[in-house]
């Protein structure tokens, strides 16, 4: 049966896929997993990091990676995620999928009969978390028992976060204003998870009460692809969810500053936390390459 990873929750062997990536970072592998196989990346959003570490990880593991934007193919024209999940299907191995919407990736992984990877979605960014506990790995030397605090919009990424900490064990705690909070359901899944593991999940309003005690603090943007409409009242509303030295001051003395990119310097996080030396944020953007080819590996080589 084929793999897709959609959500976090497709990543039970998560800790597997960590240590996988740091050997493959270590250069400790042949380097050809991927010989003579393809990837479709069909993106219906911008991006900068999850294009180019997709395709350099094929690339580098011996495979190819074709890039689709949504308007230079028949998508664009009215073909519908059904058909397009079926005809690349019969040419590629695997198929990255940068969506708007999380039912039109449950829709494309039902109909393609190759694995389906969610490179971004309304609902989730896993294969973005994945790399951030890589980082976390890495810098800490451990991720159970540490306490991560996001600020700031409740998005696909503290979503994943929420799911990602549970899963490994980590303290997780939202600081969101009130109508920007994560997907309720993923919050009550992501406490249930973390309780199994010793760890605890909350979601609350006030961001110093997060970031009190935390080893990672963590931001993304406020007005995330698809809500530029919103863009005046959510910075607005964030504002008081900005990362600068003060909020940073509250969590731990090594707490390290997180961001998955790109920043919008000035909201979400100054100048001086993103350059300043708690920043770690350019270890996190290179390992969406390492963890995305152990990801790759997971889901063609098991
Ligand atoms: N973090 C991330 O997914 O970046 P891109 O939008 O540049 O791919
Ligand atoms: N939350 C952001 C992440 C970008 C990588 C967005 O969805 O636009």
């Amino acid at each position: 049966m084929k793999r897709d990873i959609l959500s976090m929750l497709d990543l039970p062997d998560l800790e597997e896929i960590l240590d996988r990536a740091v050997e493959l970072k270590n250069g400790q592998t042949t380097g050809r997993e991927m010989g003579g196989k393809s990837l479709a990346m069909i993106f219906e959003k911008s991006s900068t990091r999850t294009r180019v570490s997709f395709e350099v990880a094929m690339t580098q593991m011996g495979g190819h990676a074709i890039f689709l934007s949504q308007n230079d193919t028949q998508l664009g024209r009215g073909e519908t995620i059904a058909d397009t999940a079926r005809v690349l299907s019969r040419y590629v191995d695997v198929i990255m999928y940068r969506a708007y919407r999380h039912v039109d990736m449950v829709n494309l992984a039902k109909h393609a009969t190759v694995p389906v990877i969610n490179a971004l979605d309304d609902k989730e960014h896993p294969c973005q978390i994945t790399a951030d506990l890589l980082t976390i790995k890495e810098h800490k030397g451990r991720l159970k028992g540490l306490k991560l605090a996001y600020v700031g919009d409740g998005n696909n990424v503290a979503n994943s976060l929420l799911l990602g900490g549970a899963l490994v064990g980590m303290d997780v705690a939202i600081g969101c204003p009130d109508g920007y909070c994560p997907d309720p359901d993923i919050a009550a899944k992501a406490a249930s998870i973390a309780k199994e593991n010793g760890a605890v999940s909350e979601v609350i309003r006030d961001p110093f009460e997060a970031v009190k005690g935390a080893d990672i603090v963590y931001t993304d943007t406020w007005v995330s692809m698809g809500d530029e409409e919103e863009m005046a009242q959510r910075k607005k509303a964030m504002m008081p969810y900005q990362v600068n030295e003060a909020l940073m001051s509250a969590a731990k003395p090594d707490a390290i500053f997180m961001h998955c990119l790109p920043a919008h310097r000035g909201n979400e996080v100054t100048d001086e936390v993103m350059d300043g030396k708690h920043s770690v944020v350019f270890d996190q953007a290179e390992n969406r390459l390492h963890a995305q080819k152990a990801i790759l590996i997971a889901v063609l080589n098991g």
